[in-house]
């Protein structure tokens, strides 16, 4: 009873493997390479566009592209693992869709299938950027796969290479146009030809009328009665072409019927996959757009902390350690996590160097190695600290300046804000207040001069603060370890 069933679902198998694009790797091309093929081109559109619209740098991968290569220029490499599975999902169910709507002709594009297929493209695409919206998107991967394989199957099944089309049939993801100049279902569209000779089986009124057709397909005893004078699938699966007339016109793979055609055929399908892909991330934005494929560049804008180490920062620079980690720690897997961490020491006379890196556990450790020394007066050059800053990070940063002392390079304000306005940056000043500070040396019962901010020095860090629509607050909270 049980091993009854074995030889039929074998049966099945080896059926899906004929009727569409392979599902087995070979020299042709399947539907899991055409899918992947055309992810990784998309996902380096929308890196580039997102690229260009934050003013930053963008370099191609090298061709051929690989989930390596795109996430490094996408400038997400910490993404390889999702980006892989966020692949492997949709391709799943791509090729799912010959499991499960194995002899459902409208998921294929056979018999001539055109509203149909199409119906179930654009229904699906409504269905996808719907699920993007709702950020629901692994149900987008899975309806895109689904969508993906009927799409495919058009540029293998149809006569659309025949016709001698070279770009993909734009109208299949779309609902307001026409599919094209479809055969009438009583128009005879093939002859009978056997084997090795079927590359001229479609009739000629077809190819110079530019008209539309699809084979038939039809395992036993499901063998659907192809209509006389119809192309079908062809391949020893299909019983239709078997019937008259015999032979057929797929570009699954180079053994096919039109098996010469299967490279123009597999290109086609590349690109018209590209395209559905394109018109889903125009719709959804390039942010959303990569986390559908899993790829989490947070936001591709640095977090940077420009931080006094003057001597007498040295009693708070536990307290910017501890406030530095907690951001860090608060933005890490959010949408809002930085690509780039960026620090920038300052004291006097001397500011930097920039220290920067997009592993947020190493940048932690470098922070809490930071130690207070040098500083001989009372100024320090923040402004300078926070200018290299400005200039390294890309648009759309945020900045956090840790001091409690007076800018020594006050000339640099105009420059500074118009930095801060030409790259969008908010900068928060952290300083340390100087009551707290006062109140805190003497209940340590040392020490108890220190450096007070004048109302007109903090004023040019509210100004700076304002500029950028940043926080001019001051007054870190101080850890009660001391009290
Ligand atoms: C395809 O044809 C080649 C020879 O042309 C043959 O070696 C190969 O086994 C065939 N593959 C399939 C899946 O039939
Ligand atoms: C890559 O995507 C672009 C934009 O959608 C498309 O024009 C191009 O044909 C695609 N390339 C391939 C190889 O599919
Ligand atoms: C991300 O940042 C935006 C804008 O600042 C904010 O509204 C949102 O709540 C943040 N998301 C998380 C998860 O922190």
């Amino acid at each position: 009873m049980i091993l009854s069933g074995l030889p039929v679902f074998c049966f099945l198998l080896l059926h899906i493997g004929g009727q569409a694009f392979e599902i087995l790797p070979g020299d042709s091309l399947n539907h899991q390479e055409i899918t992947e093929k055309a992810i990784l081109n998309a996902t380096v559109q929308a890196c580039r566009a997102l690229a260009l619209a934050e003013g930053t740098n963008f370099n191609f991968p090298a061709q051929p592209f690989t989930a390596e290569g795109v996430v490094a220029a996408c400038g997400a490499s910490q993404s390889l693992k999702t980006f892989q599975q966020a692949i492997t999902s949709v391709k799943l169910r791509n090729i799912r869709v010959d499991i499960r709507y194995a002899l459902n002709p409208s998921f294929h594009f056979d018999q001539e299938m055109f509203v149909q297929g199409r119906k179930i493209i654009t229904e699906g695409m409504i269905a996808v950027k719907a699920s993007n919206k709702m950020e629901n998107y692994e149900a987008a991967r899975q309806k895109l796969g689904e969508i993906m394989h009927p799409l495919q199957d058009f540029y293998s099944h149809s006569n659309w290479v025949e016709l001698g089309n070279t770009l993909p049939n734009s109208n299949l993801i779309r609902t307001d146009t026409s599919i094209g100049n479809i055969a009438d279902k009583s128009k005879a569209t093939c002859h009978s030809c056997n084997g090795d000779d079927c590359t001229n089986n479609i009739l000629e009124d077809i190819i110079a009328g530019k008209i539309l057709t699809s084979g038939y397909f039809g395992i036993a005893p499901l063998v659907s009665t192809k209509p006389s004078g119809k192309c079908s699938h062809g391949g020893a699966l299909d019983q239709t072409s078997k019937i008259k007339p015999t032979g057929g016109i797929n570009k699954d793979s180079f053994n096919s019927s039109h098996g010469h055609l299967h490279t123009q055929a597999a290109n086609l399908a590349t690109a018209a996959t590209s395209q559905l892909l394109e018109n889903i991330r125009l719709e959804a934005g390039n942010r959303p757009f990569l986390q559908m494929v899993g790829i989490s560049k947070g936001s591709s804008r640095a977090l940077c902390f420009v931080t006094d180490t003057s001597k007498s920062m040295s009693d708070d620079i536990a307290v910017v350690k501890t406030v530095t980690s907690s951001i860090i720690n608060s933005q890490v897997g959010t949408e809002n996590e930085s690509s780039v961490y960026i620090l920038v020491p300052f004291s006097d006379p001397g500011f930097g160097p920039l220290i920067r890196t997009s592993d947020a556990t190493l940048f932690k450790d470098v922070v809490n190695d930071l130690t207070a020394t040098g500083g001989g007066d009372i100024e320090e050059m923040s402004l300078s600290g926070l200018q290299l800053a400005l200039a390294s990070a890309p648009f759309n940063s945020e900045i956090f300046l840790f001091t409690d002392a007076p800018a020594k390079d006050k000339h640099l304000k105009n420059a500074v804000i118009a930095l801060i306005e030409r790259t969008q940056t908010v900068v928060n000043f952290m300083i340390t207040d100087s009551v707290v500070t006062n109140r805190r040396k003497r209940s340590n019962n040392n020490q108890p001069q220190t450096r007070a901010i004048s109302e007109s020095d903090a004023q040019l860090y509210k100004d700076l603060a304002q500029a950028s629509g940043g926080d001019p607050s001051t007054g870190i909270q101080e850890p009660r370890t001391d009290g």
